[in-house]
């Protein structure tokens, strides 16, 4: 593959490009950058709060799927109105804390339906995570319990690492996994202590691989976003591929 060939769709939807940025431009100008190799865009807290709602319709015009990273965790009055909210922005997938419980997740996912249904979208995924990478410390049976809660809560997906998408699929098969903290070899690992090569995640079962200073932070973002897919490609079936479309 060159710099000016796009990555195959099938492939392309199991990426999100993380535009960890603050300031609506700069995503932008990223998002508009790399489409050629990602057909997922996610917003978290930073950009979020930087440019507020108006960015999902920015990245959607620009072609791509909207994956809402903002980590509820609140009472489920509270995140359920607010997940009502988003899901009717025309995001494609929403995160909540698991640790919150099955009840606050619960009150996430319904939102998020009733947000959708009533701007006449499709219901987003409701994304429950476990474990944040970045944590060391998370005693080992704490993925077992959070993936239970998601399960219990009816959430689409969960979000783990790598070395935790097995065990996460044993539990819940028909549950989305999604994988942050991923560096292609020889790249610093920054703050996320359970970080795990592209390749690997994608090899372990994931079905959305997210991507964000591996590739933003390079020099050469467009040569980096094209390696890790060349690194994927031999690991990637379309027909074995797991689906991204939300579950329910
Ligand atoms: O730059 P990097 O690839 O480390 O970005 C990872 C992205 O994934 C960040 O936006 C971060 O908030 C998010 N994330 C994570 N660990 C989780 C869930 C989300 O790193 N468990």
């Amino acid at each position: 593959m060159n710099g000016t060939e796009a990555a195959e769709p099938d492939l392309r939807s199991h990426l999100a490009l993380a535009l960890d940025v603050d300031d609506a431009v700069e995503a932008g100008r990223l998002a508009r950058e790399l489409r050629p190799w990602f057909g997922v865009a996610k917003v978290g807290l930073e950009l979020f709060s930087a440019a507020g709602p108006s960015v999902v319709a920015l990245l959607i015009d620009e072609g791509y799927k909207v994956f809402l990273d903002l980590k509820m965790a609140d009472i489920p009055n509270t995140v359920g109105k607010a997940a009502r909210v988003l899901g009717s922005l025309g995001t494609s997938y929403l995160t909540f804390h698991a640790f919150a419980g099955p009840a606050v997740l619960r009150a996430g996912v319904d939102g998020l339906r009733e947000g959708a249904e009533r701007a006449g979208l499709e219901t987003p995924a409701a994304l429950a995570v476990t474990v944040l990478t970045s944590d060391s410390d998370a005693p080992p049976h704490i993925l077992a319990k959070r993936v239970a809660i998601a399960i219990e809560a009816r959430c689409a997906g969960v979000v783990c690492a790598a070395s935790d998408v097995v065990e996460a699929k044993q539990i819940g098969p028909r549950l989305i996994t999604v994988v942050p903290g991923l560096r292609p070899p020889g790249i610093p690992s920054h703050d996320q202590a359970r970080s795990a090569t592209p390749a690997a995640a994608l090899s372990a079962g994931a079905d959305l691989l997210v991507i964000g200073r591996a590739v933003t932070s390079a020099e050469d973002r467009q040569a980096a976003a094209e390696a890790i897919l060349a690194s994927l490609q031999p690991h990637f079936s379309s027909e074995g591929g797991a689906s991204t479309a939300p579950a329910r």
